[in-house]
């Protein structure tokens, strides 16, 4: 499951289904929340800030006085995507229950999102669960599925008020990148399959149209982070990570706040995007 969050966008609905869900038999359906779904965007008209019962206030001008003199707006990434691993091991080194190291991460989650509206990042990814994630105890998905659900109708309602718009992706509860481009060459395949195009009219534009990430205006992200020290990408989102840059944080999920955040924007913004061309 990976939530995206798009900020400083106008929209008409606070949420929106890129597709429909194929099935709505699934237990953990609610045909209020989009928390069965494994992509989540959520839009921000301009947020600028969030109050600390995680109501946003829109005000346009905020976002100029909270930019950390240490980042440049111009250099800012338009979206950025996390993994947010260590919610377990945070809990663990402080001898505490697994879900109360969900419950902190879902804190982390919020101020997160604060910042970034704050600073002037348009589109947030996080990626809350793997579609491998399911090869956990099966008590452990349990927790992690209510928590979601919970904090998805908490926020919600906030979202709602603050002008953020979710939109969904995906038709199914699992979000894998494998999975995404793997349904994309289906669609395509029977696309050539009706004689609507041909075999050599497929190029990677045609297959980033397909990707269950179409609807979000900032498809590919700029930057990912991945918390907690694991130097991998877990099936998260593949294609459309084909150029970010990179950056890993030894920080638990539950630690990643502010100083974290300006570490990880501040490194993307010392970077040379080159897009296979050479260095000038
Ligand atoms: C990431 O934290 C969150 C999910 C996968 C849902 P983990 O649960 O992977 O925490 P660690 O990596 O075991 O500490
Ligand atoms: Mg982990």
């Amino acid at each position: 499951m990976a939530f995206s969050l798009q900020l400083h966008q106008i929209f008409l609905s606070h949420t929106r289904f890129c597709s429909q869900p194929k099935s709505i038999t699934n237990p953990l359906i609610s045909l209020k929340l989009p928390s069965i779904h494994p992509l989540a965007v959520a839009q921000n008209a301009a947020i600028s800030n969030i109050d600390s019962a995680g109501v946003a206030a829109i005000d346009g001008s905020a976002e100029e006085v909270l930019l950390p003199p240490q980042l440049r707006r111009e250099l800012m990434p338009k979206h950025v995507a996390v993994i947010m691993d260590g919610n377990r091991r945070w809990a663990k080194m402080r001898g505490l229950p697994v879900a109360l190291g969900y419950e902190a991460g879902i804190r982390a989650v919020r101020n997160i999102i604060e910042l970034c509206g704050n600073w002037g990042i348009r589109v947030l990814t996080l990626f809350a669960f793997s579609s491998d994630n399911w090869l956990r105890p099966k008590v452990e998905v349990d927790i992690l599925m209510s928590l979601f659900e919970r904090a998805l109708n908490d926020e919600l309602e906030n979202f709602s008020r603050a002008g953020i718009q979710i939109s969904i992706i995906g038709d199914s509860i699992n979000y894998s990148g494998q999975h995404d481009v793997v349904q994309a060459c289906q669609t395509i395949a029977q696309k050539v399959k009706d004689g609507i195009i041909e075999t050599k009219d497929i190029n990677s534009f045609l297959i980033e149209q397909e990707l269950q990430t179409n609807c979000i205006d900032f498809p590919c992200p700029d930057l990912l982070i991945r918390t907690s020290g694991e130097l991998r990408l877990s099936n998260f989102l593949l294609w459309q990570l084909a150029y970010a840059e990179l950056f890993f944080s030894h920080s638990h999920w539950p630690d990643f706040g502010e100083a974290e955040l300006m570490e990880a924007l501040s490194s993307f913004q010392q970077r040379q995007r080159r897009y296979g061309r050479q260095s000038s």
